[in-house]
């Protein structure tokens, strides 16, 4: 057995969540292996909606194990307030949930950190979740992090109040009003102090050296999907630098955020919007700042799942497609939210740039800098509901046509088309 995985291709949100909990019922484990709380995965089905953070979409199959890699940094406050609300709505939760030991906890000044340097940046500002992501991932770079195995050693809180008291001294540097901070609705001392009382769950939930538990499973032909959070234009080395996260977005960030060899990995699913979107600051050379762009937010309710944040709406890019597909070795593409697009006559694609007065196909170096210009080619718009269809022969004409047009841009066969929100929404190519 191999290890599957799903990513997104874009600036994040996807639809990686639904697409996930779709594709659960074939996996016995369903594994995260980078980001943290910044990532906001929407799951609907029987008129209900769950928006998770930390815990894998997988956790709604009572079948699957859901594994929270190495890779992964936990904000124990806000992976409490996940598990309450699961059970508050009858879901299974510990029996499914296994939590690496190895994964780094995101303390209360990593917070304080983040909006810090966030508010010293002024109009550089990368537009951050401001859940603690960049600080915590520098303190594991700087090997000066806490570990959730941590926790349940004897000399913990001294470590605890040894790293704060150094970013409290770092804090001071920058001027900053701690008293402003609000974090999930309550005051820094407030939150700290939940926060600390939250570390009690770790005594309950099924801490593991995730590793082996995944290369075991492997032996054992388990079948193990890996679910990406962010996306590939977000990735700390090939993404928008620096208007990107601080991890490794990409299927390489599989094999360190969960232990396994890149021999291991199998089908790399790539998700895609049938457009584009992006929150937060940074280069975007296909948005729409106009009414199609405020059309395509009001039609896809394009605010984000993590900060309620308005998102900026463009065309597809497939100069930054076929780069995200290159980078991460996609083998099937999974498009979603087609349904947003029923109501546009003509839809539009860029297929080139023009940087320094050159026509391009790739991603240049300088694009955070002097952001390209698109080069756009028109598509026909199906202008009608997808309701009702399965298989591809029964698309519309349109559809299947702008279908055909992107796996010949991009040589990837699509495998699912996402026709809206519910599980059911669906389409298998
Ligand atoms: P993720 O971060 O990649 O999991 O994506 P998000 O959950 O942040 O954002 C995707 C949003 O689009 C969520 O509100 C989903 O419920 C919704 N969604 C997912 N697929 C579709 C689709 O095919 N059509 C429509 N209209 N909405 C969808
Ligand atoms: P999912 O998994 C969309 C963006 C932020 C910001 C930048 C850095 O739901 O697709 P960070 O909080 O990591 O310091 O923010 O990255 N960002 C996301 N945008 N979806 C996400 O996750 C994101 N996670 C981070 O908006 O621009
Ligand atoms: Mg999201």
């Amino acid at each position: 057995m191999k290890v599957d995985v799903l990513l997104g291709l874009q600036w994040g949100d996807e639809g990686k969540g639904k697409i996930v909990d779709v594709l659960t019922p074939e996996y016995k484990i369903i594994a995260r292996f980078q980001g943290g709380p910044n990532a906001g995965h929407t799951i609907e089905f029987d008129n209900k909606k769950f928006i998770l953070h930390t815990i894998p979409s997988g956790i709604f199959n009572p079948d699957t194990v859901n594994v929270v890699g190495n890779g992964v940094i936990i904000d124990p406050l806000i992976l409490n307030k996940e598990i309450e609300n699961l059970r508050s709505n009858h879901i299974q939760v510990t029996n499914n949930l296994r939590i690496s030991r190895k994964a780094h906890l995101i303390l209360p000044t990593h917070r304080l950190l983040d909006a810090a340097y966030e508010s010293h940046k002024g109009k550089g500002k990368i537009g951050s979740t401001l859940k603690g992501i960049g600080p915590t991932y520098t303190d594991k770079a700087a090997r000066n992090g806490i570990r959730i195995g941590d926790i349940f050693r004897s000399d913990f809180k001294e470590k605890l109040q040894t790293i704060k008291d150094q970013h409290l001294k770092l804090i001071s540097l920058y001027n900053f009003d701690i008293d402003s901070c609000r974090f999930e609705n309550l005051s820094f001392g407030d939150y700290e102090k939940q926060w600390l009382k939250s570390l009690e769950q770790f005594n309950e939930l099924d801490i593991i050296d995730s590793e082996y538990f995944i290369n075991e499973q492997l032996k054992a032909n388990h079948s193990i999907l890996a679910e990406g959070a962010q996306g590939t234009m977000l990735d700390i080395d090939f993404g928008t630098y620096p208007f990107v996260t601080s991890s490794n977005t990409v299927t390489a960030g599989v094999c360190t955020g969960l232990g396994i060899a890149p021999n291991k990995i199998g089908e790399v699913y790539g998700i895609f919007k049938a457009y584009c979107t992006r929150v937060g600051s940074g280069p975007f050379p296909t948005e729409l700042e106009n009414e199609e762009g405020q059309k395509l937010r009001d039609e896809g309710g394009e605010y984000g799942s993590t900060t309620g944040r308005p998102r900026r709406c463009g065309w597809i890019d497939l100069v930054a497609l076929k780069y995200a597909i290159m980078l991460n070795g996609v083998t099937k593409l999974i498009m979603t939210k087609a349904d947003v697009l029923n109501s546009f006559n003509e839809i539009k694609a860029a297929t080139a740039y023009r940087h320094h007065n050159n026509t391009i196909e790739y991603i240049p170096f300088d694009a955070s800098y002097e952001q390209p210009e698109p080069v756009y080619e028109a598509i026909k718009g199906w202008n009608t509901s997808l309701e009702n269809i399965s298989g591809r022969n029964n698309l519309p004409e349109a559809l299947s046509a702008y279908i055909n047009y992107l796996e010949k841009q991009t040589g990837v066969p699509v495998f699912m088309v996402s026709t809206g929100p519910d599980r059911k929404q669906i389409i298998e190519l």
